[in-house]
Parts: C-alpha cells; sequence; structure tokens
C-alpha cells in the first residue's frame, strides 16, 4: 500500500507562477514580489494584472483594466433577487455569495466559448460581481436598499461605497486596498486547491469560483477572522467585569480556552513554522489606520491578547510553533475601516477572487486531471443478502 499523506500536507502537485509560500523563512512572493513591497503600494487592480499577465500594467493597460471591471459591476437581476432573498432568510454571507456568485453567468455572451480570452472575461465578471453582490446582500441584511455601484470609484472604494451609500475616506481605502492585496493569492491553499482540482475535470471557470467560495467559508479557512475579534473583545468585557487588567484577562482566557481544547482562531498555519508574512504587513496597515483614532484602544488590546496567546500556546503546546496567522489581523483591518464581523469572510472572497481565477487559468492551461487516491479500509467479498434475510 502507498504511503498516506493525511490532508496532502507537503505534497507539490503543481507549478505556479503566482505566489509561493515559504513557510520556514516566513516569505510570501507574488508575481514575483515580497508581500511587503506589494501589498501597501499597488492598487488591487494592479496586483490582479500582475496575476493574470505576469508583468504590472501600464497606466494605459490599468485604466483599461478598471473601466472593464467598471462595466462588468452590474450583475443579473436575478443574482440580486437570489442575494436578497438570501438576507431575508439569514443566511450565511458566504451561502448568499455562492448563489450570487453562480447566477453571474447568466450575463455570459458566448457560455460555451472555452478560449482563454473568453475564460479571462468570465474572470473578471467573477472579481467585479463579488463586491454588487457581497453590498447587496449586506444591505438586505440591514433592511437597506441596494447602492449602484459607482462609476467614479475603483474596485476597493466602490466596495466601501456600495456598502454604506457613501465615499469611503482615503486612509480606509488604502487598508482595504492592502488588505485585498495581502490576501489575493497564497500558494495552493484548500480553496484554491478546490478550484484547481474542479477546472482540471475541464469543467468550467464558474463551477470552480463557486466551488471556492464553499471551501473557503470554513472556520479553518476564511472563517477565522470574526471569531478572532470577537476572542478580544470577549477579554476586554471580562477585563471590565473583573477589574482586571487586559494582560492577565488575555492569558487566563486563553490556558482556559487551550485547555477545554480549542483551536484559537487567528493562530497557527499549515505551511508557516515562523510568524505569517501577512500578519506583518496588515499590523502596519492596522497601526497606520488607528493612528490617531479615538478607539485605538482596540488595537493596543489585540496586541497585548496576541501576545498572551502566543505565550499560553507555546506552554501547553511546546515545539508546535503555533504562530500568528492572517485572519488576526484581518481582523483589525477589516473592523478599523468600520466593517462589521460578518462580512470577513466575504470580504477575504472579494480579495481571493482574483488569485482563483489566475489558477484556474494556470490550471486550464496544465490540463492534467487532479486525481489522489485513497486506502481503502473497508471489508472485502461481502455476501449479498436479499431483503427479507436482513
Ligand atoms: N489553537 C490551538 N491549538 C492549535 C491551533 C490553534 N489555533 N493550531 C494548531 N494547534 C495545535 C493542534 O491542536 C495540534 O495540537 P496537538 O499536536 O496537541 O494535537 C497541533 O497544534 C498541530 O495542529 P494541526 O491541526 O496538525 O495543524 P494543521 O496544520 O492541520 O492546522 C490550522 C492548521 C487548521 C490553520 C490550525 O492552525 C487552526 O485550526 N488554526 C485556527 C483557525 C485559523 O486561524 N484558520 C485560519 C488559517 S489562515 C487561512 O486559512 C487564511
Amino acid at each position: 500500500m502507498s504511503e498516506i499523506i493525511p490532508g496532502l500536507e507537503g505534497i507539490v502537485v503543481s507549478e505556479t507562477r503566482l505566489s509561493r509560500v515559504d513557510g520556514e523563512a516566513g516569505r510570501l512572493t507574488i508575481g514575483g514580489f515580497p508581500i511587503e513591497e506589494l501589498a501597501p503600494r499597488a492598487a488591487y487592480e494592479e496586483v490582479l494584472f500582475l496575476l493574470c499577465h505576469d508583468r504590472l500594467p501600464s497606466q494605459a493597460e490599468l485604466a483599461a483594466l478598471r473601466s472593464d471591471l467598471r462595466q462588468r459591476r452590474v450583475v443579473p437581476p436575478v443574482a440580486i433577487a437570489a442575494v436578497q432573498e438570501a438576507a431575508e432568510r439569514k443566511l450565511h454571507p458566504m451561502d448568499a455569495l455562492r448563489m450570487g456568485a453562480s447566477l453571474v453567468s447568466l450575463n455570459d455572451s458566448a457560455p460555451r466559448d472555452e478560449s482563454r480570452g473568453a475564460n479571462l472575461s468570465r474572470g473578471l465578471s467573477l472579481v467585479a460581481a463579488f463586491p454588487t453582490l457581497v453590498a447587496t446582500y449586506w444591505r438586505a441584511l440591514q433592511g437597506e436598499q441596494a447602492v449602484a455601484p459607482n462609476p467614479e470609484l475603483d474596485h476597493a472604494a466602490n466596495y466601501l461605497y456600495m456598502l454604506t451609500g457613501e465615499a469611503a475616506d482615503a486612509a480606509a481605502v488604502r487598508a482595504l486596498e492592502t488588505y485585498l492585496n495581502t490576501v489575493i493569492d497564497h500558494g495552493l491553499n484548500a480553496s484554491t486547491f478546490a478550484a484547481r482540482v474542479i477546472v482540471s475535470t475541464r469543467s468550467d471557470l464558474t463551477s470552480a469560483i463557486v466551488g471556492a467560495i464553499g471551501a473557503l467559508k470554513g472556520p479553518l479557512h476564511g472563517g477565522a477572522p470574526g471569531p478572532a475579534l470577537d476572542m478580544v473583545f470577549e477579554i476586554q468585557a471580562r477585563s471590565l467585569r473583573n477589574t482586571t487588567d487586559i494582560k492577565s484577562e488575555a492569558r487566563a482566557w486563553a490556558e482556559q480556552a487551550i485547555g477545554r481544547g480549542d483551536r484559537l482562531m487567528g493562530f497557527g498555519h499549515r505551511v508557516y513554522k515562523v510568524r505569517d508574512p501577512r500578519a506583518d504587513v496588515l499590523n502596519r496597515a492596522a497601526a497606520d489606520l488607528f493612528k490617531n483614532r479615538d478607539d485605538r484602544a482596540i488595537y493596543e488590546d489585540a496586541r497585548t491578547v496576541e501576545t498572551e496567546v502566543l505565550a499560553a500556546l507555546e506552554r501547553a503546546k511546546p515545539g508546535r510553533r503555533i504562530q500568528t496567522n492572517v485572519e488576526f489581523y484581518t481582523a483589525l483591518v477589516l473592523h478599523g475601516i468600520g466593517l462589521d464581523t460578518e462580512l470577513f469572510s466575504p470580504t477575504f472572497a472579494i480579495g481571493r477572487a482574483g488569485g482563483w481565477m489566475a489558477h484556474v487559468l494556470e490550471q486550464i492551461d496544465e490540463d492534467r486531471l487532479i486525481r489522489p487516491r485513497a486506502a481503502y479500509i473497508g471489508d472485502f467479498d461481502r455476501e449479498w443478502v436479499a431483503m427479507e434475510g436482513r
């Protein structure tokens, strides 16, 4: 029998030009750029272009991509109706996004065209549609009318505008842009792998991206930042109630949670055995965002919680090398921008959509069915027993 590698840990199944995750050195490279270099400077559309074309766009190319994405923000009415109904039924935001995303292909003018150009166009339609779907769902959940996309605004700014109906300030837009760039791609993470598996059967790009949304929803992948922030809020509340300092409350909370066998959200990673470099990029973005703000206590308290949780994990699980992951600082950045915790996972999807589409295009070029095997541990040679004899 062949060796079993549970969770496919450490298995390399394809080549990619899109990103490299070095889990021992704590380095992330996106399209050739260190994440620290790219994420805080680029516009989301520039990184999207980089992933699709393996180079940065010229000014004219960037303007053309932005204009193209703007045209694609208007989704079929049935997709709007689906996310609004999902909100009425209080469904999970990622379920709403999954439903809406699958209906975007009704706008496809050449649904049977499998050329690279047609797939690129399909991918861009999904990237452009995600903010519309999420914002429409969110406003319906609040009992508010949908806000039409703003053709004056670029991708990140338009998302914030569609959520609130007001133009966001420059600091919030920059922080969101940095966040979307930071999470746009990350090797063969579970959702990207799911997308590649689907399209490796020569299925279509939309099916692959809809499948990826489902994979991202889980709390071990894209569902972690909401609970990570709730943890900080709970520790703050306890410290207020018990008139203790955050540090000792965080230590006690972490020890109890680990003692119960809980997973602490925002910590640990399958590949990174040192600090996730995305956590540092987002820490800097959060520090900039909260600088001089009245509510900066949440940022300071979160840093104290992080230190205490890491220390508690090291005491309880020595040698496991559990470090802060991207989700911990995602929570702070997205909270600082003013997003509710319910929006954290779908906002991750808005960023990751660019990576998903680029990986799907790469997989289509590779054209190799992904099909691992399982070791059978059931019985053999059972004899059929007719119903009356069971
Ligand atoms: N809290 C408590 N213990 C942890 C944590 C954590 N966050 N992460 C790992 N461990 C422990 C496990 O309990 C296990 O302990 P044991 O050896 O005593 O049984 C040990 O560390 C190894 O854990 P594994 O499950 O083998 O590690 P794996 O590589 O499968 O886990 C994962 C990676 C799923 C991300 C894990 O660290 C986790 O559950 N973290 C919390 C959820 C989270 O933050 N997810 C976001 C990840 S980033 C992203 O997807 C964008």
